[in-house]
């Protein structure tokens, strides 16, 4: 049966409870025998209470899904699936494990690093940090933030900076990108890391992230699309960083969603991902529905490897490993940065990884199938070609340093501080300029002539950090412009371009005035200078910011996440002192996400409001550019700017709300995020999803949509092959020891046992615990296995793709200048759970002023569809569906009903052929 003598259970991590098996909280039965998987008459979620109202409940759990599915290379993945296949048939036991388990928190030069196979002349991988270029390192670009990219709406511009990253991650040597970011997606708008991914709504999330990591490979290395999933919040997020901030409480949050919420929203960004070849997925800190993200079999095994027949590999994120065997059995593959926690010198994988297959706790092909997963990504994007060795050092930017940093080992040079930037400055600035939103423009108050009698710039985000561009370790502060956010998603400034600047150059260029109080405190001095631009007829710019970051860093008392929507640093105040003074004031905001501008937006003194996101490197050009109309601001808002806090319907958990237990953080709205709850409730907010104009105008005509034939839809069906094993080892400890006269670093991960009792060498007190010798049912079985409905190719099943509408629209320039104006699609589903419309296309088109361009989009099966718990596959409902065309989630001046339904059967999967339709 399941039990197996002398297994090794990993359990504990620092205040992970006794999670140690795989979905402990969701297999009640510690120390019984009678284990059963629910699997698979469990329905997802199983509520605790049946009769309970479906949707996110305290304490619902995940149900097991086991075996982990083995990669089999399909979607495009074949030819390097045989190629791993080959290289690790070539390897020992020894080998494979040092693939997947990285050597520990500053082992080596990268922020992560695999072990090495020297027998093979294999470097090991170096992964590293982040979304926003190559972190822990000097001439790099930072590129604009996700959520700035997001604004241009772009799909090349999407690709065109993936691959900017990617290039510069190669040529310093990395091997795994870690980023983009689809997680958190913005469920609530305060999230710290919000700003790392791209939006709240799951399609334009899912086609930038799908641009991103193709360019990231198309550079040659490998994307980390991360984090994997239902991370939606800095608090709480780790047991050991909120007790630095005084809480105590024993579990990570849970964050508990519906398994409709699960596809309709958050996994929904992931499947594009992984359609999109994404070779690696980090897994989260948080629990999902009451387990682990990197020991959740349902989330891992089920949903990502499963349905999505995700064919590359799951690595931890930093610190969120918590078991050994449970986790593998789970499905992740790779420990990342190897320890247990940061610098112990100990491993759940690593020598006990050994030990857990040599006692049978984990199947062979369990093994080769990490490894595999792991060479495949390496083959898909080229890395055995045109190899560049590591030429930085993540822990200092000193020339000379230690190459093991924790250890003060092997000293040497480590920085060769190679310029990797080529001519990705300017495409920031380009890109960072086509982010950026104008939300007010009266009278045309902009663009300015830069023939200003005064120009006058106020606020401490126009300027300079006084402590540098880098000034502040991970851009751990909001001092002078926000040109990044804060956190391990940054990058090193080569330099910051601020505001007053470049504004400075442009009314310097003309021997114009310009003045400016970056003291946003300067009471009488911003009066003064406010009232004077005022009586010149000049302009006064504000400038203005919100800042968040990554959870380990606290600024201003915000812990990650934002305690509130309002602008730093007395932002609101200075606009009203500016603005009482002087009737042409143009405010920019440069935020994080919404913020609370319900004090000023429409105040008769300012004329103009502009967001410009978090821009990057390029900060002052781009403004610059769209200041003074060298661009035509084309940028739309990737969220929603409601009027009062609460309007937005989700928050923060700020408080624990679990006694000292794990808290519980309850997806309650289900789909209903951002403007799908604004929409649902009925609230206007000031800017909307989608929103931005131009400083020329654009009009809407001429729908037309054309049903394109599809076939039916067909549940994938059949059985996968059986695991492959890859190789044959011996399971004599003995031979796992480390080699005579072996130096070992210290406190480096390694695979090898430091005695040939592996029992002792597991050092593990709970090893051969009676209660803990049992292994979820099935997750030893290496048999063939039935393919799930939904899957079938990397993303699911391959119909949903399938175009069942093309939709086109004319779209005029009706001013008197050329612009971009990005027409977006949405689609009502119709049914009273759905939301009033979703957004399911758009373009960004250049038109000339009084030309007309055509506007197309394809709407796919997927686009029609929602997903169904019971049969566990997307079925389209009876209900009319409604196509929207126009310029914001608000503006939809297009729109036709989908009629003739009659091929749809509920709850079915209807006999979708459009053509048929009255289309
Ligand atoms: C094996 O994992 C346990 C935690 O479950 C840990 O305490 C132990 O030190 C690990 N052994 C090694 C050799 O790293
Ligand atoms: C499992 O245990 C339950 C009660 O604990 C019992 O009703 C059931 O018959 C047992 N099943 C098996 C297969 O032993
Ligand atoms: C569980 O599911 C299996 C296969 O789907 C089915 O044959 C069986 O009847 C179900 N059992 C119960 C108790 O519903
Ligand atoms: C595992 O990797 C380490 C370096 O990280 C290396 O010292 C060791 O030789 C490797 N072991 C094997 C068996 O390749
Ligand atoms: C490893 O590199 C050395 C030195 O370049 C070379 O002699 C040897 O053949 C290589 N081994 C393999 C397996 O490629
Ligand atoms: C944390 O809470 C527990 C009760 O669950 C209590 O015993 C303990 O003293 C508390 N620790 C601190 C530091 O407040
Ligand atoms: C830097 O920022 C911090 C917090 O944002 C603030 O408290 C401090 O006064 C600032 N220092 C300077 C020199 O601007």
């Amino acid at each position: 049966m399941w039990r197996i003598a002398h297994a090794v259970i990993s359990g504990l991590a620092v205040g992970a409870g006794s999670g140690i098996l795989a979905n402990a909280q969701s297999i009640p039965c510690n120390g019984i025998d009678n284990c059963t998987s629910p699997f698979p008459n469990t329905t997802y979620p199983a509520a605790v209470d049946p009769n309970a109202v479906p949707g996110a409940q305290s304490g619902q759990i995940s149900p097991p899904f086991y075996p982990s599915p083995w990669m089999d290379g399909s979607g495009g993945w074949d030819a390097a699936y045989a190629k791993a296949q080959a290289f690790v048939r070539q390897l020992t036991l020894l080998e494979k494990v040092n693939l997947t388990t990285g050597v520990g928190w500053e082992g080596d030069r990268c922020v992560g690093n695999t072990g090495k196979i020297p027998r093979l002349n294999f470097t090991g991988l170096c992964l590293e940090d982040s979304p926003v270029g190559v972190r822990d390192t000097d001439f790099n670009t930072v590129f604009p933030a996700g959520v700035t990219i997001a604004a241009t709406w772009d799909r090349e511009l999407f690709y065109q900076r993936g691959y900017g990253m990617g290039d510069e991650h190669k040529h310093k040597g990395v091997d795994i990108q870690l980023g983009p970011v689809v997680g958190p997606l913005g469920r609530a708008p305060e999230a710290g890391r919000n700003w790392e991914g791209f939006s709240p709504d799951p399609v334009l999330s899912g086609i930038a992230v799908a641009q991103t990591v193709k360019g990231i490979q198309d550079a040659g290395v490998m994307a980390c699309t991360k984090h994997y999933i239902a991370y939606e919040q800095e608090h709480f997020r780790q047991v050991t960083e909120s007790s630095g901030y005084g809480y105590n409480f024993t579990g990570e949050y849970s964050a508990n969603l519906d398994d409709k919420t699960m596809h309709e929203l958050y996994l929904w960004p992931f499947a594009d991902a992984v359609r999109a070849g994404t070779a690696s997925i980090m897994c989260v800190y948080n629990n999902i529905n009451g387990s682990y993200g990197c020991q959740n079999s349902h989330t891992l095994n089920y949903l990502l490897k499963g349905e999505l027949g995700f064919q590359g590999f799951v690595m931890t994120d930093w610190g969120a490993h918590h078991s050994g065997v449970s986790s593998a059995l789970a499905g992740l593959d790779m420990s990342m940065p190897g320890d247990t926690a940061f610098d112990s010198g100990q491993s759940f994988w690593g020598a006990n990884l050994t030990i857990a297959v040599l006692n049978g706790s984990i199947p062979e092909w369990r093994i080769d199938d990490m490894a595999t997963r792991v060479m495949a990504g390496y083959y898909l994007v080229g890395l055995d070609k045109n190899p560049i060795p590591v030429n930085f050092d993540a822990w200092t930017t000193d020339t000379y340093g230690y190459l093991h940093y924790i250890a003060s080992e092997s000293y040497g040079l480590i920085n060769e501080h190679v310029d990797v930037r080529a001519d990705h400055g300017q495409q920031a600035r380009t890109q960072a300029a086509k982010g950026t939103v104008l939300l007010k423009n009266t009278n045309n108050a902009l663009p300015l002539t830069g023939k200003e009698k005064l120009t006058a710039v106020f606020g401490d985000d126009a300027g300079d950090n006084p402590y540098g561009p880098n000034g502040c370790s991970d851009r751990g502060c909001d001092n002078g412009t926000l040109g990044m956010a804060w956190g391990s998603g940054t990058a090193n400034f080569p330099y910051l371009i601020t505001p007053l600047t470049a504004i400075q150059n442009e009314v310097f260029s003309n021997m114009g005035a310009i003045e400016d109080v970056t003291d946003n405190y300067a009471y009488d001095q911003i009066s003064a200078l406010a009232r004077r631009a005022d009586q010149v007829g000049g302009v006064s710019l504000v400038f203005v910011n919100a800042d968040s970051g990554e959870g380990y860093i606290v600024v201003d008392t915000n812990e990650g996440d934002r305690n509130n929507l309002t602008l730093w640093r007395g932002g609101a105040e200075l606009i009203a002192n500016v603005s009482s003074q002087h009737n042409n004031t143009v405010v920019v905001m440069h935020t994080v996400g919404p913020v609370d501008i319900s004090s000023f937006y429409d105040h008769p003194n300012i004329t103009a409001i502009i967001w410009a996101g978090i821009p990057g490197e390029q900060s002052g050009n781009a403004i610059a550019d769209v200041l003074y109309g060298r661009v035509n601001p084309g940028g739309k808002l990737p969220f929603t700017i409601g009027k009062n806090r609460p309007d937005y319907g989700t928050d923060v958990l700020y408080r624990l709300n679990n006694g000292t237990d794990q808290p519980q953080l309850n997806f309650q709205e289900g789909v209903f995020i951002d403007y799908r709850s604004f929409d649902k409730q009925g609230i206007d907010p000031i800017y909307e999803f989608g929103y931005g104009i131009s400083y020329t105008n654009f009009s809407y005509s001429n729908l037309k949509i054309v049903g394109q034939r599809a076939n039916n839809y067909v549940p994938n069906a059949g059985q996968t092959k059986a695991a492959p094993t890859l190789g044959n080892f011996s399971t004599d400890p003995a031979g796992y020891v480390f080699p005579a006269g072996f130096h070992e670093v210290p406190l480096y991960i390694y695979p090898y046992l430091n005695n040939s009792d592996i029992k002792s060498a597991s050092n593990d007190s709970d090893y051969g615990e009676p209660a803990n010798e049992y292994l979820p049912a099935g997750s030893q079985d290496g048999s063939p296995q039935p393919k799930i409905g939904a899957g079938g190719g990397p993303g699911g099943n391959p119909q949903l793709y399938d175009v069942f509408y093309t939709v086109t629209a004319d779209i005029t320039n009706t001013g008197k200048v050329a612009g971009d104006e990005v027409p977006q699609v949405y689609v009502g589903l119709g049914g009273p759970d759905d939301p009033k419309v979703v957004l399911r296309g758009f373009d960004r088109l250049t038109i000339a002023p009084g030309a007309t361009a055509t506007f197309s989009a394809e709407l796919t099966r997927r686009d029609f569809s929602n997903w169904d718990p019971v049969s566990q596959n997307w079925v389209i409902s009876n209900y009319t569906k409604t196509v929207y065309v126009g310029s914001s989630s608000r503006k939809l001046p297009l729109q036709q009903a989908l009629g003739g339904s009659s091929n749809a059967t509920a709850g079915g999967y209807g006999t979708h052929a459009p053509a048929h339709r009255m289309f």
